[in-house]
């Protein structure tokens, strides 16, 4: 839930690498758990290798996961 003082929540995709989210959302499992966050900013993965999903470890760089320009 966003406070007046909080901006608005953002997603930004990294080139070849993950999700990066900022801001104050809930993050759920697919079955409807809360997964609980550490940071304010959470990188989630989407090369589909990280050893902690939802949230990117790096393996992205060892695998050189990419995307296209547009992604
Ligand atoms: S995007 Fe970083 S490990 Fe998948």
């Amino acid at each position: 839930m966003n406070s007046d003082n909080d901006p608005a929540p953002r997603i930004t995709a990294c080139p070849d690498g993950p999700l990066l989210v900022r801001g104050d959302i809930e993050l759920v499992s697919g079955t409807g758990e809360d997964i609980p966050r550490r940071r304010k900013t959470i990188a989630l993965c989407r090369c589909g290798a990280s050893t902690i999903k939802p949230y990117c470890d790096g393996t992205h760089k060892l695998i050189k996961f990419t995307t296209n320009s547009a992604d």
